[in-house]
């Protein structure tokens, strides 16, 4: 999918740093298509792709230690200009003959950096700027060529470039928003030295992925399966754009969403976009599966085969189906090692549960596999996808099983649904759904006592839990204010029969996960 989307790309070497992800967000905000590859790609190679400029991103490691990553320094020598952010500036000066330092103190947090010498990465950056350091090395001797272009208290080359190349090195970290300037330093880079137009638009995208789409897809049939997620209405409305009634979605609805969350997306992809929409109602299949059973994983096993049990069996009524519609995005590609020059995957531990059996022998068709998230929401409000949908928080798979701690029982999912559509509701109230990254109720296994006009109650607790994340693999406890869970407790206690005490979760992750099961 990523071939002839643009000329104009810029390759990031990742040296495995948090940061790569960011540099190519970053440079894609510019409007220029940026792809991230492993970092000894081959010059051959980099020479083949043609990028219009190449950034090499920071890292853990410290050049001369061994096994430190090194890229191929053929890459220099292409006469394609190349940025090195923090490691890349190391490895920039080590491979073109420089030297590389340990300083006493690993320095971290803000810097000024004074502007030594005029270059196109300064335009319109001012002469001190605020700037975000994070190192342990720094450059002691400048490779041959090389001059100062910027400097801090405790940092003689914060900046460098070669006198008559286009190479450049930052010590700091320009993707990142403490360096105040960053971004237009970055766009500097792009469009002063690379010579990129920033013509990147998601318009294009979805122009060039609609057609590939009906080159790939010719007279076949699609099936795409709905979970009101973001991703996979986002792929459904780009699929019903481009093949329209070859089209077909399939919602299992497993009685484990949340309020309306079915008969919303059975709206939406019946009434706005008119697509085939098979909806299995199969919410008695799974309570049974799920009785009895307290253990987590367990309960996440069975869900997942209940799903695949429906969704298989649905898909198969389904005629001249090939294809297969998943809402792939390029993070979920660079961390499985799935990108042809990327970086090698990353262990990450997945809660998703199964993928679809293998003797369904579908094509996969996954049209956001080029797309960050941010991208993804652009595209769906661009498809005419509500705001609602497209700013939804994630919402597990095993969906409210999870959240109902212990055994799963119709009774208790009422309970919780309805707790947290009050939670979501004041949350819409007090305008903080979208300054909040993940928020929802809990039901928890225990009863406590309480009293209610004269008498005794002896009911169970709910917990809020709401936080505030980038990754969703750290998050930190949401401060909603005071009066805000006040209504929600009020409400949640006074309307729903059965809770008689709500708490606020304040546990950050780690130690804490975000669900609780
Ligand atoms: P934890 O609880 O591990 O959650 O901190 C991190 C993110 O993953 C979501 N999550 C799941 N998503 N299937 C999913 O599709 C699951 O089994 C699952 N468990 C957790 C969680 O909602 C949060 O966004």
């Amino acid at each position: 999918m990523t071939k002839n989307i643009t000329s104009e790309k810029i390759l990031v070497l990742d040296f495995g740093s948090q940061y790569a992800q960011l540099i190519a967000r970053r440079v894609r905000e510019q409007n220029v298509y940026c792809e991230i590859v492993r970092h000894n790609i081959s010059a051959e190679r980099v020479r083949e792709i043609q990028p219009m400029g190449i950034i090499l991103s920071g890292g853990p490691s410290s050049v001369y230690e061994e096994g430190a990553p090194q890229c191929d320094s053929g890459i220099f020598h292409l006469g394609i200009p190349v940025l090195g952010i923090c490691y890349g500036i190391h490895q920039m000066t080590h491979h073109l003959g420089g030297k590389v330092i340990g300083v006493p103190t690993r320095e971290y947090g803000h810097s000024v950096m004074s502007v030594a010498k005029a270059s196109p990465l300064w335009e319109n950056v001012s002469e001190n700027t605020t700037v975000w350091m994070s190192h342990g090395d720094q450059i002691g001797e400048l490779p041959e060529g090389f001059e100062v272009l910027g400097k801090t208290d405790t940092c003689d080359c914060a900046a460098i470039g070669h006198q008559t190349l286009p190479l450049f090195g930052l010590q700091f970290h320009p993707e990142v928003t403490h360096s105040v300037e960053g971004e237009q330093i970055l766009k500097n880079f792009l469009l002063n030295v690379c010579g990129c137009h920033g013509t990147w638009r998601l318009e294009d995208f979805e122009r060039i992925t609609i057609e590939k789409m009906r080159e790939t897809i010719g007279d076949n049939r699609v099936i795409c399966g709905l979970s009101g997620g973001v991703d996979s209405s986002v792929v459904a409305a780009l699929l019903y754009k481009a093949i329209g009634d070859k089209l077909s979605c399939i919602l299992v609805d497993n009685g484990l969403l949340r309020k309306n969350e079915a008969s919303g997306v059975i709206e939406l992809f019946t009434e706005h976009f008119h697509t085939d929409l098979h909806v299995v109602n199969a919410q008695e299949l799974f309570l049974s599966q799920l009785a009895g059973i307290t253990e987590p994983q367990e309960k996440r096993r069975r869900i997942g085969k209940a799903f695949i049990d429906c969704f298989a069996s649905e898909a198969k009524k389904i005629e001249n189906a090939k294809f297969l519609a998943q809402g792939t995005l390029y993070p979920d590609v660079i961390e499985s090692g799935g990108a042809p020059d990327g970086p090698a995957a990353t262990i990450k531990l997945h809660h998703n549960v199964g993928g679809l059996p293998k003797d369904l022998k579908f094509e996969l068709v996954e049209p956001l596999r080029d797309l960050f998230k941010d991208e993804v929401r652009r595209l769906g409000l661009q498809l005419g996808l509500p705001e609602s949908m497209v700013w939804r928080h994630p919402f597990p798979g095993p969906g409210l099983a999870v959240r109902c701690l212990g055994e799963v029982t119709e009774e208790k999912l009422s309970v919780l649904r309805e707790a947290d559509a009050i939670v979501l509701e004041e949350l819409n109230n007090a305008d903080l759904y979208r300054k909040t990254s993940q928020t929802f109720a809990v039901l928890l296994p225990v009863q406590s006592v309480g009293v209610m006009g004269d008498a005794r109650t002896y009911e169970n607790a709910l917990a809020i839990r709401s936080v505030d994340t980038n990754d969703f693999m750290t998050a930190d406890w949401s401060r909603l204010p005071y009066d805000v869970l006040a209504r929600m407790s009020t409400r949640i206690i006074n309307e729903i029969k059965g809770i008689n005490r709500v708490v606020y979760d304040i546990s950050s992750k780690p130690p804490a996960t975000i669900e609780w099961e």
